[in-house]
């Protein structure tokens, strides 16, 4: 049970909360061209619970993008199903928002402000009275309030990072997407980015589902990780990693996890027997 739901009895809370938010069932997914079907998926499971930070990690080529982006509505499954809230996923929606790495993308003309209105506005979700307060709520959230009326080429890499995540929130979807979206800012504004947030998460309780490669942004940021395999990517392995957060870093616990995470993704052991000894206190291993 999330720590969303403890302090609730089950009797107090709507039939919803109750079950992951998303589910992942057996999906496999494809590419398709005139030459060639390439596979980006096989059979992938995985549930994600309420105001979890759930964590696809694995190699470049697994099928991470793919699996986000079948989430987010835009490849539908060959095999399986995906459903949020109980009703399967066939189309985008404003209930799944993803950021990507592109967050550069943001439309120039528009102030901050303006760029953090404009998907409340375009999917009819609030007036433009509302959508206003809400943009300037969510940029309060995320530090920018002062730079509302700003243009985005005046803002650094992390600033636009920062809203981008800002409109990705005011929309408030059952579950916010992220496709490596600090990959491209330089070490210490990564760092800075991941800091806040989980201090963002601390304050809203989002739900996320978030793609990296790198093991350690997994451990930091996520409270579950799913482990997939080369390409096609299949499930190798959930982990919990709730305990880990950007003071653990360096710590002989987090090396050690980091360590199996490394050993578990490029197959250098089958390892389900060692796992409990380097402390993952459940470890899932799927073979
Ligand atoms: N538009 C496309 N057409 C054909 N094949 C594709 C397409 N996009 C991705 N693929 C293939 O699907 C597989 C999964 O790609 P995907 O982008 O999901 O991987 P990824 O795990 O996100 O990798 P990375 O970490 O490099 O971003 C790869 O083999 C890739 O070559
Ligand atoms: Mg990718």
């Amino acid at each position: 049970m999330n720590a969303l739901l403890q302090g609730h009895t089950a009797s107090t809370l709507a039939p919803e909360a109750l079950q992951p938010v998303l589910q992942v069932q057996q999906v496999s997914l494809e590419y398709r061209t005139a030459q060639r079907v390439v596979r980006a998926t096989h059979e992938v499971s995985f549930e994600v619970d309420r105001a979890d930070r759930f964590v696809l990690l694995g190699p470049s080529g697994c099928g991470k993008s793919t699996l986000l982006k079948s989430v987010a509505g835009f490849i539908q499954p060959v095999a399986g199903q995906i459903r949020l809230d109980g009703a399967e996923v066939r189309e985008p929606g404003p209930d799944r928002i993803v950021v990507f790495q592109e967050f550069d993308q943001l439309p120039p003309w528009k102030t901050v402000k303006q760029n953090v209105m404009f998907p409340l506005l375009a999917s009819r979700t609030l007036k433009r009275k509302e959508a206003e307060e809400r943009a300037l709520h969510y940029l309060e959230k995320v530090g920018l309030a002062a730079f509302a009326d700003a243009y985005p080429h005046t803002l650094s890499g992390g600033m636009k990072a920062r809203v981008a995540i800002a409109r990705a929130l005011a929309m408030q979807p059952k579950i916010l997407l992220m496709d490596e979206p600090f990959a491209a800012l330089d070490a210490l504004t990564r760092r800075k980015m991941q800091e806040e947030l989980l201090q963002l998460w601390q304050e809203v309780r989002f739900t996320l589902l978030f793609v990296t490669h790198s093991i350690e942004e997994a451990l930091i940021v996520g409270n579950r990780i799913l482990l997939l395999s080369p390409h096609p990517g299949r499930v190798r392995a959930e982990i919990n990693s709730e305990r880990f957060d950007l003071h653990s870093l360096g710590g002989v616990d987090f090396q050690h996890s980091a360590q199996r995470i490394h050993r578990l993704l490029f197959d250098e052991e089958s390892g389900a027997q060692s796992a409990p000894s380097l402390g993952f206190g459940d470890i899932r291993i799927a073979y």
